[in-house]
Parts: C-alpha cells; structure tokens; sequence
C-alpha cells in the first residue's frame, strides 16, 4: 500500500543532533539545534518555570480540552509580553491571538490562514532564513521567495536591495520579517532601518509577518518587540507569530502563539452601531469574529494540549487593511 512513499533522508537539523551524540570525541562542538545552555552546561529550568509547574500541580486540574484558540489567560499574558501592557491595539481589541504548537506551529497556521483569504499572495523570506520558514510556507500552498539580506562581504545587511526588493511586490504579498535575533545571521535592521521599512510596507500595501522566536535574546524583552510595537503604532495589520521555547526554555512543551493585529474593532462598530444591520455590518460581523483563526486551528490541530497547541484570545478578528476582505464563514464548533 506504501511502497511508493520514499524513506525519510531524516530532518537536516535533528540528524546533525543525532551524529553530535554519537560522537565520542571529547572536543566535538553541537551547532545543531539552538538551544540554551546556562555557565554549568546546563539547560536551565527558570525559577518561574518551577513555580508555574507547582501551582499546576497543586491545583490537580482535569486534563480536558481547551477551547479551540486555546486557554484565555495563557492568550492574555502573552499579548502583553508581545505588544507590551499598555498597547493601544490590545486596549481596543484589535489582537486576535490563539495559541500554537511552539512558534513552528504558529507560523504554519498563519501561513494555512493567508493561503485560505489571500490565495494568489506569495511570502517573501530573507535570504538566508530559517530553514524551516521554507518548508512551513511551501507545505501550506505558499509560493516562496527571497529577498536579499545578509552581506557576506560586510557581514552587514543588503538594506538598499531588500528594500528594493520588498518595494516592488505586489500589494498584499506576505513579507517575512525577523524582529530580532535574526535566525540564522544574527543581523538585524536597525531602528532608521525599520522606519524605512514600514513606509515601504504600508505603501505598497504587503502583509508583514512577524516571527519572533528570541524575544529576550537581544536587549531585552521590550526592547526585541520594539518593531512589533512600532508597526502597531504605524497603524498596520499584520500577523505575529512567537515562541517561547527559548526564552522560557520551554523546549518540549511547545508554548508559541499566532496574533492577527488588525485595524478595527468589530465589537466597538456594533456597539457604536457602525454597519449594524447593513451590509457592511453583516460583513464586518462575519470577518471580525475569530472563527477564521478557530476554524483554521480546527483544521490544523484538531485541538491543543494544556501546555502548547493550536492559535487566539476570543478576540474579534476585524476589518485591517488586508483581513477586511477576508469573507470568512462562521465556523461550526
Ligand atoms: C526564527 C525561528 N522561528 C521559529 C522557530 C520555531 O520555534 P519553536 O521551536 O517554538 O517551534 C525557531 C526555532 O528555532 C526559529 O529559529
């Protein structure tokens, strides 16, 4: 039944892992998967790590399921690490996050989710990335492609030609973008650089994508998110995945989430009356509501486990510049 289903080569990434355990010299070196290591050589359990784990455990809650965008405090808490506690879009119910298997997931969802409302959008990833950026984007149906980035010559950025690159996309093609900690050349746009950037990209009118898998890593926690906070304040929509296997080192649990910031709150029109009961309201009522993300969850995951697991915060997707057009149905539970 399965003969012509090739063997498996193994994932680049883990079979390095693999020969590296293998390896009985005493000099080897791991430069396989990033994973941090404190002074004693150890992959450290953070205190608050500890802590959460014990009240967990005190509490001896049932293991049921969660709603499918996952549980609401983890969606909270982690809108404000990423958009920091006093964000304008956070207090106008503009985030829409549901919680993902580990950034990977995160970053699979979105791109199942812009494949299914912006099918003949394309995504655009630097050159180099994360190898797997590649894989996720083509396995969702997403063409994928190259901007110019690393400057092996100046180990610096080919800023003009990304630039250049990026300004010549067609409007509403998803551009990939590291906020920090670049993964893998450890080379990111400055501050002026990213002003650039975002004029380029609310003018020609793409989708940014944000991954952030390092938030932490860099300067710090609102530091890293710096970009992230300045396309809010830019007045863009865009998505958002992160992780937080390595800066709660939290590998195995796969603890990451997917947001969509957007431009309008649904539920602020409806109690304003805006577009109730017009066209435009019935529209708004079936974009705005995070069914696009549930359902996408549904049909991604199936459902979460307590500790990582599919995207949300029962938040109202709603009408952004891009996700406006997003006529998505309702989902059925
Ligand atoms: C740039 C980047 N994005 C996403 C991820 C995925 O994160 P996770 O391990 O939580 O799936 C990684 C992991 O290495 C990464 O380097």
């Amino acid at each position: 039944m399965f003969a012509q289903v090739p063997a498996y080569p193994g994932d680049p990434i883990l079979s390095l892992l693999e020969a590296f355990q293998a390896d009985s010299r005493a000099k080897r070196a791991n430069l396989s998967i990033g994973l941090y290591y404190d002074d004693d050589n150890s992959i450290p359990v953070l205190a608050s790590v500890r802590e959460g784990a014990a009240l967990v455990a005190a509490q001896g809650a049932a293991h049921t399921y969660l709603p499918m965008e996952g549980m609401a405090q983890y969606r909270q808490a982690l809108q404000k690490v990423i958009f920091g506690k006093d964000s304008a879009a956070l207090r106008e119910g503009r985030v829409a996050t549901i919680q993902s298997v580990g950034g990977s997931g995160a970053l699979r969802i979105g791109a199942e989710f812009l494949k299914t409302y912006f099918p003949g959008s394309g995504v655009w990833v630097s050159d180099p990335t994360w190898d797997n950026h590649q894989v996720l984007f083509a396995g969702a149906g997403l063409d994928v492609h190259t901007y110019p980035y690393y400057d092996a010559q100046t180990n610096g950025l080919k800023f003009g030609e990304m630039l250049e690159t990026i300004d010549a996309l067609a409007p509403r093609s998803i551009v990939l973008l590291q906020p920090c900690c670049h993964n893998p050349t450890g080379i990111d746009l400055s501050r002026a650089q990213w002003h650039e950037l975002i004029v380029v990209l609310r003018s020609r009118e793409l989708i940014p994508f944000i991954d952030m898998a390092y938030q932490g890593f860099g300067d710090g926690m609102d530091e890293d998110a710096w970009a992230i906070r300045e396309l809010v304040d830019a007045g863009l929509s865009f998505a958002v995945s992160n992780s937080f296997s390595k800066n709660f080192s939290l590998y195995g649990e796969r603890c990451g989430g997917l947001s969509i910031v957007t431009l309008d709150c649904y539920p602020e029109r409806r109690r304003s009356g805006a577009g109730a009961g017009s066209a435009e309201g019935d529209r708004t009522t079936h974009v705005l509501q995070p069914p696009s993300a549930r359902r996408q969850t549904r049909v991604g995951h199936s459902q979460h486990t307590a500790f990582g697991g599919p995207v949300g915060d029962g938040s109202r997707l709603h009408a952004g510049t891009h996700f406006a057009d997003a006529r998505i149905p309702q989902a059925s539970a």
